[in-house]
Formats: C-alpha cells, structure tokens, sequence
C-alpha cells in the first residue's frame, strides 16, 4: 500500500483537467462540405432579404412578414409585442438624451463632429444591476411556436421541455459584458456605427435555486448616440439579419441596414475560408459550446436594446477615453462610471424586461445598470492582484519564520499536520483557480500567472514543513502502534506493586486537568493496580526508592496505554528491545502527497462545477467551502487538548495567516464591484470572520490558561501536567524536590532558596530553586492540612495564570516555565537528573 506514487501524476491529472475543459476541437465531419452547401446559401439568401428589404417591410401588425427564420408568420413568435418594445427603447433614449433624441431618430445627429454627446464611444466594458419584468410580457410554451424549425420534427427532444433563459419571475439580476474590440470590431468610414458583441448574464430571482444563463448576442452600435441594439442568431431565428427592422427609427434602419449589408457578407466570406467549420459565426452560445442543433437544449431568442446616458462631467470625453486607454499621467479627476439602461424582449418566449431604476422606481432603490469600462476594471484587477500577491508574501514569510523556529524534533511534534496540510490545500486551490481563471473570466493577465507560481511556491514550502512534521509524528505514531499492541512488552509487571501501595505520595500529577475535585480527594481512593507509566521503574538510581511521583490522574480509566506514547523513547526501559523497522517515513508520505494532489484536483473539479451552478447551490457550496477552509486552527486546537501542550506556533504566525487567509475570500463577500463578480453576503462574511477569531481566541486561552482549560476532565486522554498544583503534606512527599536534599548535583543558590523560603512560607507560598537560569521561583502552596477553601482558593481559575510560571517535571524538578520551555525545545530530558520529559 505504502507505494511511493510518482508525482508526475500530479501534472496529469492537470492536462486531464485541461483537455476536459478545453473547448471541444469541432470535428471535422465529413459531412462538413455538403453542411456548407446547404448553409452558405441560406445565409445569402436572408442577407439578400436584409439587402431587399425597406424600412416597414417587416410589420406583424399589419401581416408583413420577413422570410427569413423566426420572422415568418408560421413560426409563431409573439411579434406583436415588437411596437411596444420599440417605443419602450424609444423613452429610454429620450429620457437619456432628451432633445438630442429626436436628432438621433432622424439621423442627422449622425456622423456630426461638432457638438457631440458626451459620451463614451467606446464600450467595452461590463454594467450589471437587476431586471424588472414589463407588464407586457406574455407566458409562452414550446408548443406555441410553429413547427418549421421545431424541435417537435426531432424525436429526441421532448416538447415539454421547458426552454433554456426562459424567464418567468418578475425579476432578477443582469450584468452585460460589452466587447468592441479595435481590431476585430469592424466601423463604417464615418464612424457612426460599429459592430458590437455582449455576453449576458441574466438569473431569475423567482426559478428554483436562482437559475441564470449566460448568452452571447451580436449587434450595431450607434457611437454617437450611444445606443445599441444586439440579437441572438440561431438557427430558429435569424436575429443579425433583421436587426434593421428592430431598429427604432427609419435612419437608424437605413444606417444599420448598408452596415450590415457589407459586415454580414464579409463575415460569410471569412466563414468560408476559416480552417475550422464555423456553423454561426453570431452564435449566443459560450465559446466552446457546440453549435449544434442536435442535443443543445433550445433556448429563448433574445433582443436587447441599451441606452448610455450621456456623462455629468463636462471634460471631452474622447480625451478622457484616450487618456484612460493610453494614460499619459494627466490627472482625470473622477470618472463617471458606464451605465446603461436597458430593454430586453424574447421574441419566442414572450417576455419582456427592462433594467430597474427611474422612473419607474427612485434612484435610491436602484439606478439601472451601472459598471465599469474595461481599462478600469483592468485596473482594478492588477490592484487585487497586487493585493494578493503582498498577502501571499507575507504568508510565506510567516511560514518561513515559523519553520525556522519549528526545526527540532520536539518543536515539530507539537504542530498539527492537517492545520498544515488545509493551508497547502487552501494555497494549491489558489494556485489552480489563478492558472484557469480565464475559465472563469475570459480574461487573463500576465500577472496572474506569476502570483500563481508564488502561490504554488506556497504549496510546495507548505509540503516540505508537512514532510518535517509528519517524519516526526510518524515515529510517534510507529511508537504509539507499538505499544498498544497487545504484544508489547511495555507495561512492565515491575512497577504495579509499588504503585498500589496505599501510600500517601500522592500525585503531583495528580490534575491532569487542574480541576480541585481530582486533588482533594483523599489518597487512599487512589485506584489500585494503575500500572504506572514506564517513567516510574526509570533507570534512576535507586536512592530513594519511596518516591514514587507518578500515578495516574483520573479514576476512571487506566492510562495504560495513552499515556505511554508521551513518553520519550530516549528512556531505555520504554523502548522494547527488538524494535520492527518502521515503515519509511519518506514513503508513507509519498502516498500522503498522491492522496493530497487527489483531493485537490477533486475539489477544484467539483468547485469549476458548482461555479457554474444555480445561485443558490453556489453560494451553498462555496461558503461551505470557505468555512471549512478557514477552519484551519481546528486541528491545530485539537492536537493542544489530545497532547496538552499549547505553544505550538508562534504568534506572528498565527495572527498573520489568519489575516492574510481571510481577507481575499472577505473581499469577495464583502466588496460590491468585486473582481469576480461574485454576489456579496455579509451574513457569511461575519461568520467566516467571527469563525477565525473564535479559533484565535481558543488558541490564544490555550497558550495562556492552558491547553485544557475549556475541555471537560475525561474527553482528553491524560497527559502529563506540567503545572501542577503543589501541596505539602507532612512528609514534603508532593513538593517538588529541592535540589540540595534530594538531588546529588548540588547547586549554589540553595543556600538562598532555603531563606527565603522560611520568609515565604507563612504566605502559603514557597521558594524553590531553577536550576536552568539559577534564580529562585516562589510559587504557591496548599499547606499541610488546609482546609477545603484554601484548597480551592489556589486549584481555582484565578491560580491558574500562577500555576503557568513554573513546570514540575516528572522528576520532581522545578524550573521557571520559560526556562523549561526553551530548553525542552532542543531536548525532551530534565537539566538536573537526565530524566527523560514526555513532550510539551
Ligand atoms: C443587394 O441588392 C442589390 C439590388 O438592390 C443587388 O445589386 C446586390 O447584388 C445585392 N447585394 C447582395 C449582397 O445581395
Ligand atoms: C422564402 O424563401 C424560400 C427560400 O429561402 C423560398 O423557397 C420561399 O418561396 C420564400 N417564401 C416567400 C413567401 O417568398
Ligand atoms: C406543422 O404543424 C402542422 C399542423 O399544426 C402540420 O400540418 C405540419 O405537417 C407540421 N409540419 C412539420 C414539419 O411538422
Ligand atoms: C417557460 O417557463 C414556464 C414556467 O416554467 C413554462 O410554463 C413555459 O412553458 C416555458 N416556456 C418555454 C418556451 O419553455
Ligand atoms: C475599446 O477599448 C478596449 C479596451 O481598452 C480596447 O481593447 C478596444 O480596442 C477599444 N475599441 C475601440 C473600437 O477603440
Ligand atoms: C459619411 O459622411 C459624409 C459627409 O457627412 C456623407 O456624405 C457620407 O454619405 C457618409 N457615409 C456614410 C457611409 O454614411
Ligand atoms: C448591399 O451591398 C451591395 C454590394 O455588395 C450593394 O450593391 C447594395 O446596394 C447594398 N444594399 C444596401 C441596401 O445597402
Ligand atoms: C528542602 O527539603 C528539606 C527536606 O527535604 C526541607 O527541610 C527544606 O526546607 C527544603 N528546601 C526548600 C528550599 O524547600
Ligand atoms: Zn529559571
Ligand atoms: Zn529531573
């Protein structure tokens, strides 16, 4: 099982993923010649109707229809609800541009230079808002369409079948991205008119889960008006070949028409000649998708009409657009954003929308479509990757620090591995969704791609500190198996006996927990026959062979076999003689890596799905995600309570990766315009934010109060407590040894330490000696025969913080607890007696 899986697996699955979800190469078919002669000529044909055709020719009210598909009478659209549409685009205009209109309509507005809107030429760019459905609107089925370019004439597609983008609820979210691309994009010599494309983005609140759609649609733009008009093509419907008619005046028709005239026909010869089949070179489907007809769910039509309002601010806005474009450095003030207001009617489906705002409603509740041009969403965009890569930074160098401190042995056996392993998870999702963001987004900048290697960087100094941890705690675990095998020669018979003794030497480790009830119980309730832990029958000389230290803590379970794998196997007796090689660390951990670039690609795969799931899933999913995420201290938490040790990582450490690991996802909950265009939720941003504090707080107490301070006695296994409380009975058995009496290397200070005691004493405090820093350490003590109060006056929770000064260790040595700490950070045996220290 333990193979050692080859990494390369990894890159694989990564080119898996790439071809997966790469555009699917259009087969070339054999058919495809005879499909070309059967669509090229169509094609001439409708633009030879566009060419023939007058302003009016196309009038469903009057029975004039076009033939071309969707506009015949036989197909059954609700044309009739075009006029309506029209003079809606009509107020929307007039509204924006006010006596300008009227110009426009007539055209001689047109190709003027001198006194021109203030208006940007240039769309490119995204406006979203929301969507109110017009009262005009109809609820249409599939079977209320004629059957010339039915589904119904194919058998595979059941006519029930309700329509793809078919908007039923009365409202919703809407985001354009218009794209007018200089290169691509043709203009008329005056330009007036330029072709445009959009991508839509339109949910319905009322659906199940929040369905939305995102279509492409095709069309004119009048530059100096600035108002377009797009339609989707399709096979039903040949919307590019008619937009003359959906235009709202008889100039506009005409301009549009002797624009369309010549980009249309170009556009055939380019379909032509293209090196792949192109089926519909104004295709509404995303790029990738199949323009088939067979199999592709059929979808509502879709005409949309948007109106620019001209901009407040009096610069020239063909200066401002050029200096955004081509920053010079001149300052330019503040931009008005690009918004749009818009109408929208489905031909098919019958429903028409129009953006929300006035005057249908106030300005305050919303302001039809509102976004940014592309250069200020670019700019936006290398702020947040900039952003991002100052976090990532500052990640690592806390990682950096933090596995420079974490280097011994002892050190890396406190940190939680999966607290580890989540982070490089969370950095590879990183890396990923940097590397496939075009996916996504459509759009790729070069930077992305190199905070995605930093990112990556991340993953891999996260797997090498994983690698140093899990080399440690698998020996750990190796010697945890082994001991409770039910083989294991551990628990010595030797040292029963002495331990069930009633005898009054009582613990000092007596609270694991540092509750009093476990200390005031009287001795002689000690269970008997504990076997003790192997520390007890230590090698120590045999000087003192009444002083047994430890038993064990809690009544109610022997410790036999948890409590061992704390202790060191430094101490000869722990260690079973014929150890079996452990299987390589190395190795295990190779299957541990396979397993984790599995879990990654998975959740990546899973994620790319759900992103383009209903809303509600998505949101579902993704905060889910994010919680789970976040999550990062649990193990961290859990692994302070199972081995009551908590000063596992360091503060900058801690503070720093929360930080930095929950801004960037708070900044897509919480900002509005945010890159990704993701719908914001405070309520899930609190708790993400409140989830992590929650988890510093815990580790914050642990480190300060104690790794157990809020865990019940009994839910953690027992574990060695290095802060004991201290009584003195009559013998000064439970007293930690001083060294000038109990312990052979004597060292100076003594003398003091036993003056000072004798002034402490009657404070119930007393004074010992560290003999790490050689100073003295006064610490608190439950007199001989003091009363329950007393007992729990120092057991209590105010006491704790003292207790937390000094470490007893298993010997019965006393020392400071920073000297201790630091010490135990290079070696698990006591400074005075070489005894061996089970971990911190
Ligand atoms: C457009 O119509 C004119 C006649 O009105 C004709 O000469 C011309 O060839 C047509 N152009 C196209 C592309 O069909
Ligand atoms: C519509 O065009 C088709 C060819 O595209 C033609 O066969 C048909 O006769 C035309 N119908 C009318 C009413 O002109
Ligand atoms: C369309 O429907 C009419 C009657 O509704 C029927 O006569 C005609 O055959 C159908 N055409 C096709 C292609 O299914
Ligand atoms: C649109 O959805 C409604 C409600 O689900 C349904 O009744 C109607 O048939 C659908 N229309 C189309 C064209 O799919
Ligand atoms: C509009 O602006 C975009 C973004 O700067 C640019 O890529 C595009 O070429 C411009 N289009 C025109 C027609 O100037
Ligand atoms: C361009 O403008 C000139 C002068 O205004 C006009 O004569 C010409 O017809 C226009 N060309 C087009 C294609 O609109
Ligand atoms: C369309 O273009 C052709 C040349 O390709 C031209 O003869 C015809 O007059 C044009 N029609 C219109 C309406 O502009
Ligand atoms: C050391 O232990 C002896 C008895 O074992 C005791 O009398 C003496 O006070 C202790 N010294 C200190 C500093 O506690
Ligand atoms: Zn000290
Ligand atoms: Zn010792």
């Amino acid at each position: 099982m333990e193979v050692r899986r080859d990494p390369r697996s990894f890159l694989f699955f990564i080119i898996l993923l790439l071809l997966i979800n790469s555009p699917e190469p259009q087969q070339q078919s054999f058919n495809t010649r005879t499909r070309y002669d059967e669509l090229i000529p169509r094609e001439h044909a409708q633009l030879d109707i566009l060419n023939r055709t007058r302003y009016g020719d196309f009038n469903p009210r009057h029975r004039k229809w076009l033939n071309v598909s969707g506009c015949r009478d036989e197909d059954g659209f609700a044309w009739d609800l075009l006029p309506g549409v029209i003079a809606k685009a009509n107020t929307h205009g007039e509204r924006a541009l006010g006596t300008a209109w009227a110009g426009v309509l007539d055209g001689s507005i047109l190709g003027q230079e001198r006194d021109a809107l203030p208006l940007y030429r240039n769309l490119s760019g995204y406006v979203q808002g929301e969507w109110v459905r017009d009262a005009s609107s109809r609820l249409r089925h599939p079977g209320d369409m004629g059957n010339t370019t039915h589904p119904a004439r194919d058998p595979f597609t059941n006519a029930a079948m309700g329509f793809d983008r078919n908007l039923t609820g009365p409202s919703g979210r809407f985001r354009v991205h218009i794209t007018e691309l200089e290169d691509k994009m043709r203009m008329d010599v005056n330009k007036t008119i330029s072709e445009v494309s959009a991508k839509v983005v339109v949910g319905d609140d009322e659906s199940f889960g929040g369905n939305w759609w995102e279509f492409y649609v095709h069309g004119v733009h009048f530059r100096d008006s600035g108002h377009a008009v797009l339609t989707t093509t399709s096979e039903r419907f040949a919307g590019i070949f008619a937009l003359p008619h959906f235009q709202l005046s008889r100039a506009l028709h005409d301009t549009s028409q002797h624009f369309l005239n010549w980009t249309i026909l170009e556009t055939i010869e380019r379909q032509i000649h293209r090196p792949f089949p192109v089926w519909n070179p104004w295709t509404s489907l995303p790029a990738g998708s199949n323009d088939d007809m067979m199999g592709v769910a059929h979808h509502c039509e879709f005409v949309l009409y948007l109106q620019q309002p001209p901009s407040a601010q009096t610069v020239d806005m063909d200066w401002l657009e050029h200096e955004m474009r081509f920053p010079t450095g001149a300052p330019l003030g503040h931009r008005s954003q690009l918004s749009m207001s818009m109408v929208g009617f489905s031909p098919d489906c019958g429903y028409v929308i129009e953006s929300k705002g006035p005057p249908g409603y106030p300005p305050s509740e919303a302001m039809h479509l509102a976004g940014s041009k592309t250069e200020e969403y670019n700019d936006r965009a290398r702020h947040s990757i900039v952003a991002f890569a100052i976090a990532l930074a500052f990640q690592l160098s806390f990682l950096i620090k933090q596995m420079k401190e974490t280097a011994t042995p002892s050190m890396r056996s406190r940190v939680s591995f999966y607290t580890i392993a989540m982070m490089a998870l969370g950095d590879g999702f990183t890396f990923l969704v940097l590397i496939f963001m075009y996916l996504f987004l459509g759009t790729a900048q070069l930077a992305m791609y190199s905070i995605a290697f930093v990112a990556l960087f991340s993953v891999l100094a996260h797997l090498r500190f994983l690698m140093d941890i899990w080399t440690v705690q698998a020996a750990e675990r190796a010697r945890q198996e082994r001991q409770q095998a039910p083989s294991a020669p551990t628990p010595p018979p030797a040292p029963t006996p002495a331990a069930s003794e009633p005898s009054n030497d009582l613990p000092l480790a007596a609270d694991a927990f540092g509750t009093p009830a476990t200390i005031s119980r009287p001795p002689p309730n000690a269970p008997p026959g504990l076997p003790l832990p192997a520390i007890a029958p230590a090698p120590r000389p045999p000087p003192r062979p009444q002083t047994p230290i430890l038993i064990a803590p809690d009544q109610d379970d022997p410790l036999s076999d948890d409590d061992a794998p704390l202790l060191p196997t430094r101490n000869p007796a722990t260690a079973p003689a014929p150890v079996p090689a452990p299987a390589n660390p190395r190795a295990e951990f190779g299957a541990l890596y396979s397993r984790f670039c599995l879990l990654l690609i998975i959740t990546f795969f899973v994620s790319i799905q759900f992103a383009t799931a209903r809303t509600l899933y998505r949101r579902i999913y993704f905060s889910l995600l994010s919680f789970l995420y976040v999550s990062f201290w649990v193990p961290q938490i859990y692994r302070n309570v199972q081995r009551n040790c908590g000063r596992a990582l360091r503060w900058d450490y801690t503070i720093g990766t929360s930080l930095t690991r929950l801004v960037p996802l708070l900044y897509f909950y919480l900002e509005a315009d945010n890159v990704l265009f993701a719908a914001t939720d405070w309520q899930v941003a609190a708790v993400l934010a409140g989830w992590v504090w929650v988890q510093m707080v815990a580790l914050a107490s642990q480190n300060i109060l104690g790794p157990r301070f809020f865990v019940r006695e009994g839910w953690a296994p027992p574990a060695y407590d290095y802060h004991p409380i201290l009584r003195e009975d009559e013998e000064g058995a439970l007293l930690p040894l001083n060294v000038t009496t109990a312990s052979d290397d004597a060292i100076d200070g003594a003398e003091a330490g036993s003056r000072s005691a004798a002034e402490a004493r009657d404070k119930g405090r007393k004074v010992f000696d560290c003999s790490i820093c050689a100073n003295d350490i006064e610490v608190p003590v439950v007199p001989a025969g003091a009363d329950e109060s007393t007992v729990a006056g120092i057991a209590g929770t105010g006491m704790v913080l003292q207790r937390r000064m000094y470490m007893v260790t298993p010997c019965r040595h006393i020392f400071h607890a920073n000297c201790l700490e630091g010490w135990m950070r290079y070696r698990l045996i006591c400074p005075n007696c070489r005894e061996a220290l089970p971990p911190l």
